[in-house]
C-alpha cells in the first residue's frame, strides 16, 4: 500500500506588509527583525477569510492530483484562527469547493497542525476507512495579533496551504529504488509548557458565573522559551522519526521545516550536522503563517521543482501546545 501526496495548493491575501511598514505601527526596524528572525515582510488579511484562503488552495491541490471536488472522501482543516466555532471551517470549505461527498472536520495543534493532520489522515487511509483526503493548514493570525506588542506582531503572517492525500493498493517504486509515500511519523505534546505561547478564547460566561475580564485577547508569547524548546525539541524529534525507520540525516534530501524563524532552521541544520541547502525558506517573503508554513513552503517546492520524484523529505515543526512532530516521506 502507498499513501502519498498527490497534489499541493497555496493561498495568501494579496496585501503585503513589509518591515517598514511595522516601523510605523511599534518601536522597531527593519534591521533589528530581518536580523533576529529573517523576515521581510508578510501577508496580511485584506478581507481574506480562514476557509476562504483554504478553499482556494485545496481547488489548487485538486488541480495538480487531477481530481474533482466530489471524489474528496475527508477534509481536514488544521487551523488557530477559525472565524466560526461553528460550523467548522472543514465544514466551510467542502461548501465552498463543493466536496459534497466528503467528511470534514477541524483540527488544532497550531503551527504543528499540518503535521497532525498529516498523521491523522495516514491513520484513515491505512486503515482503508478513506481512500483520499484534502489537508489544510489556513490561518488568518493577524486577528489573533496585538499590533502594539513589537514582541510578536513582527513574526505572524496569513495563508494557507493544502495537499491531497491519496492511498493505493499497489507500491509505487521510483527510479531511484525508492517507495514512494509516508515512510514514518512521530507527534508530541508538552502540555505543561502550553502557557509560554497563548491566546484566550472565550471566558466561562453563563447566567450562573458571571463573565471574568478577559486581560488580554490577543497572542502572548515568552519568545526566548520558545526559542529554546524549538531548537531542542525539533531536531531530537527528527533524529527519533528518522531512527524509528533506519534512516540516517543523510538519507534525506529536503527538510521543509516550519518557519518560524531563520534562526531556529539554522540551528536544527547544524545541530542535525545536516547541509543548509536542504533547508528551503520563504520566511523572508511571508512570515510565520502557523500551520500553513509547512503546506505553503511545499506547495512552492513542488510548483518550482525543486521536489523531484523519488526525493525523500522530512516535514518537522513545532507550535502552540507545546506541540511538535515529523513526517518522512517520498516523493
Ligand atoms: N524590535 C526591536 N527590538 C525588539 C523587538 C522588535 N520587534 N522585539 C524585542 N525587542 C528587544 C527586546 O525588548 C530586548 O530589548 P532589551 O535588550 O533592551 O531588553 C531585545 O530586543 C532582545 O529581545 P529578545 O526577546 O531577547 O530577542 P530575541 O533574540 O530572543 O528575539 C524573538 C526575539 C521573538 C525573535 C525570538 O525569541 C524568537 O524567534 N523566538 C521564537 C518565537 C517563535 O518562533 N514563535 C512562534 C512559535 S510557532
Amino acid at each position: 500500500m502507498t499513501i502519498r501526496v498527490t497534489g499541493t495548493g497555496s493561498a495568501l491575501p494579496e496585501k503585503k506588509v513589509t518591515n517598514f511598514d511595522l516601523e510605523k505601527l511599534v518601536e522597531t526596524s527593519d534591521e533589528w527583525i530581518q536580523k533576529r528572525t529573517g523576515i521581510a515582510e508578510r501577508r496580511v488579511s485584506g478581507g481574506e477569510t480562514v476557509s476562504s484562503l483554504a478553499a482556494e488552495a485545496c481547488k489548487k491541490a485538486l488541480e495538480l492530483a487531477g481530481k474533482n471536488a466530489e471524489e474528496v472522501d475527508l477534509i481536514v482543516v488544521a487551523t488557530c484562527s477559525p472565524e466560526f466555532l461553528l460550523p467548522c471551517c472543514a465544514c466551510q470549505v467542502q461548501d465552498l469547493i463543493g466536496a459534497s461527498r466528503a467528511a470534514a472536520f477541524d483540527l488544532n495543534a497550531a503551527c504543528s497542525g499540518f503535521l497532525f493532520a498529516l498523521d491523522t489522515v495516514y491513520a484513515y487511509l491505512h486503515s482503508g476507512i478513506y481512500q483520499n483526503a484534502l489537508i489544510v493548514g489556513s490561518e488568518v493570525l493577524s486577528k489573533l495579533v496585538d499590533w502594539k506588542d513589537r514582541g510578536t506582531c513582527i513574526l505572524f503572517g496569513d495563508g494557507a496551504g493544502a495537499a491531497f492525500v491519496e492511498a493505493s493498493a499497489e507500491d509505487i517504486v521510483r527510479d531511484n529504488g525508492r517507495k514512494a509515500g509516508i515512510e514514518c511519523m512521530l507527534q508530541g505534546s508538552d502540555g505543561a509548557k502550553g502557557m509560554v505561547l497563548s491566546c484566550e478564547e472565550r471566558a466561562v460566561n453563563n447566567a450562573f458565573m458571571p463573565k471574568q475580564p478577559t486581560e488580554n485577547p490577543y497572542v502572548r508569547m515568552d519568545g526566548q522559551e520558545v526559542y529554546k524548546f524549538a531548537t531542542k525539541q525539533v531536531p531530537a524529534c527528527i533524529q527519533e522519526t528518522l531512527g524509528k525507520a533506519g534512516m540516517i540525516v543523510n538519507d534525506v534530501d529536503w527538510f521543509i521545516l516550519h518557519q518560524a524563524n531563520v534562526r531556529i532552521i539554522e540551528s536544527v541544520a547544524k545541530r542535525l550536522k545536516a547541509d543548509i541547502a536542504k533547508f528551503p525558506m520563504n520566511i523572508h517573503q511571508v512570515g510565520n503563517m502557523s500551520s500553513a508554513t509547512i503546506p505553503v513552503l511545499l506547495d512552492e517546492c513542488n510548483r518550482a521543482g525543486r521536489i523531484k520524484e523519488g526525493d525523500r523529505l522530512v516535514l518537522s515543526g513545532f507550535g502552540a501546545g507545546l506541540t511538535y512532530g515529523a513526517s518522512v516521506l517520498v516523493w
